[in-house]
């Protein structure tokens, strides 16, 4: 379906007070000397199938209920739904997007599953171009809309990834950083999961696909990252209960057998991806998500649009143009040269027909003219004959009535 791409808080935009220290206020700290006045943008995409916690994690990852009523499973194709937050943390603002698919992996052909998810990917990233592109651009206070991060929901199945997953995250990895994660991973066994995160990383390398790693060229934070690296996918559960322990309240789900606190690192990788994705590396992901994702879709746009990398590009794409419409011109000019040619041809035509015919005409009536002329001819050559023919008789008759008086008169 169509693309709603932009989505601007308008007088409608929904604020929200964070219950809790998230952690997005270090982002001054990742982002040195940059201006922190006119706030951050920040996407998520969350590519998951139907119920399989990507809103519940949204809400656990900023300690709110935002959005993310469930959806059907009967949806007909991959739909893509986002809503954007205003959120404050120490005088840090910060644009959060949240995008989620919807009806992801419910089709029975899962052909076109990842169609709408590229497109959505693609048409931020062509916002974004069309403003850069404008001679008066105003980047500054843009709302960039751009996908930063790419969080893949995988079923805790604990066996392997399924098709659609590989599928999907290949014809994204060019485009996002996609981050892995194992979704309800407190529906797993401690012990399976360590081979499961292990097999997910093989069949990814197997595939060729490129997942995002967490940086490592810069000091201060090689360390933890390289660490964080080797606990890849994170397996992460959500919850919007909450328990009450020692008078604190944690969010947490409940078993007859026992509690799982979603903020308890012996319980699962969820405080892991946030400080990941929030604390240590969300400038690196805004970065990334410029430098390399956009700069591909640009640099393949540009070139789609005829511009080359060189010295001469610009004078070169001018050529290029100009010899394309030269080419064009000739075309046309010699099509309309050829539509006259046979225009001219067919009204000779025309002409030569109709004097044909009139030709025809003629002789017949000529034909028909001298025919009545023998008849005429004929017809006096008689009358002469018979009036020869009276003439002898009359004058034989005159000498036959002088013989009969010179008969008379001898008598
Ligand atoms: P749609 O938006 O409908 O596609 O689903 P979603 O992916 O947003 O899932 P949602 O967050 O609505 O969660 C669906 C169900 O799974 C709810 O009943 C949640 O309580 C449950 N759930 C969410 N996270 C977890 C988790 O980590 N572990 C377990 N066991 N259940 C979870
Ligand atoms: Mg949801």
């Amino acid at each position: 379906g169509e693309v709603d791409a932009h989505r601007t808080l308008g007088p409608n935009g929904r604020s929200l007070r964070l219950t809790g220290h998230v952690g997005f206020d270090s982002l001054p700290d990742q982002l040195v000397n940059k201006s922190v006045n006119s706030g951050f943008a920040f996407n998520i995409l969350c590519i998951g199938e139907t119920g399989i916690g990507k809103s519940t994690l949204m809400d656990s990852l900023f300690k709110r209920t935002l959005d993310g009523q469930p959806h059907e499973h009967s949806t007909p194709a991959v739909e893509i739904a986002h809503v954007t937050y205003d959120l404050k943390e120490s005088n840090v603002s910060l644009k959060l997007t949240i995008v989620e698919t919807v009806g992801y992996g419910d089709q029975i052909n899962k052909e076109d599953s990842t169609n709408a998810i590229l497109q959505y990917i693609d048409a931020n990233y062509e916002q974004f171009l069309q403003e850069e592109m404008k001679i008066k651009r105003s980047l500054n206070t843009y709302h960039d809309t751009r996908v930063h991060a790419c969080l893949y929901f995988i079923a805790p199945t604990g066996h392997s990834l399924k098709s659609l997953d590989l599928v999907c995250m290949k014809k994204l990895d060019k485009k996002v950083n996609i981050i892995p994660i194992i979704a309800k991973a407190d529906t797993i066994s401690k012990n399976e999961l360590s081979d499961f995160k292990q097999t997910i990383m093989n069949e990814l390398e197997s595939n060729g696909v490129e997942i995002y790693k967490f940086p490592v060229d810069d000091e201060t934070v090689a360390e933890i990252n390289s660490q964080m690296n080797n606990h890849l996918p994170f397996a992460v559960v959500g919850s919007r209960d909450e328990v009450v322990m020692g008078g604190e309240r944690f969010r947490a789900r409940q078993y007859p057998w026992g509690t799982v606190l979603v903020e308890n690192e012996n319980h699962c990788d969820f405080v892991k991806l946030r400080e990941m994705l929030l604390r240590t590396n969300m400038q690196d992901l805004i970065e990334k998500t410029h430098e390399r994702h956009y700069e591909l879709y640009r640099k393949e746009k540009m070139e789609q649009k005829g511009f080359k990398d060189g010295e001469d590009s610009i004078q070169e794409a001018y050529q290029n143009k100009r010899e394309q419409y030269m080419a064009n011109l000739q075309k046309k000019e010699e099509t309309i040269r050829q539509t006259f040619v046979q225009k001219v041809k067919d009204k000779e035509n025309e002409l030569k027909k109709a004097e044909q015919e009139l030709q025809a005409q003629f002789e017949e009536k000529k034909k028909r003219q001298s025919e009545e002329k023998k008849a005429v001819e004929a017809l006096r050559k008689q009358l002469e004959e018979d009036m020869a023919l009276f003439n002898q008789r009359k004058q034989e008759a005159a000498q036959y009535a002088a013989d009969q008086a010179n008969v008379k008169g001898k008598k």
